[in-house]
């Protein structure tokens, strides 16, 4: 149970605002982190903590789109296809990494390692294209730098390094 498992980071959470549903997304990515995805058992369990009906936290978590109802891999690679992005690249990176990956955008590589999703303006059109991993940002993305980039992505898992699919370490 997050309670239990989680007590002292979610007391931590709990005790920078005034009131406990305040930190409704702090800990729908504690659930997410700990269970790859948040189902309804998932989204109840953070409703119990925080003393919130259901209904409230499903409505933040069907909200954003760092929130997954469904398992995703150890990295989910977000390509924004917004206008900027597409003029500089957006589809042909979205072309090679189905190709390398063997998915198609929204799907999840058979060994569990990648998620390749499309996503809208990620706020930093002036690197355009533009893709994240997890919540690492990553700008100027051409097709050449793929390969070495999902090695490198590859190898941090391999090293057991610990990762965050809600980029929940990002500001650590
Ligand atoms: S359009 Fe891609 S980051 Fe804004």
């Amino acid at each position: 149970m997050l309670a239990d498992t989680y007590a002292s980071e979610i007391a931590a959470i709990l005790s920078r605002y005034p009131i406990k549903k305040s930190a409704v997304l702090p800990l729908c990515y504690i659930a997410q982190d700990e269970y790859g995805y948040l189902n309804i058992d998932h989204i109840q369990e953070v409703a119990d903590i925080l003393d919130m009906p259901y209904t409230d936290v499903y409505e933040v978590a069907t909200f954003y789109s760092l929130i997954y109802d469904q398992p995703v891999g150890k990295w989910v690679l977000q390509v924004c296809d917004d206008n900027p992005c597409c003029f500089t690249g957006a589809e042909e990176l979205v072309a090679d990494l189905e190709q390398r990956l063997g998915i198609q955008a929204g799907e999840t590589t058979p060994d569990g390692l990648f998620t390749l999703q499309r996503v809208k303006c990620i706020g930093a059109c002036h690197r355009a294209p533009v893709m994240q991993a997890n919540l690492e940002f990553l700008y100027d993305v051409t097709p050449d730098q793929v390969p070495g980039m999902l090695e490198d992505l590859a190898q941090k898992v391999q090293r057991g390094e610990t990762l965050s699919v809600s980029g929940r370490f990002a500001e650590k």
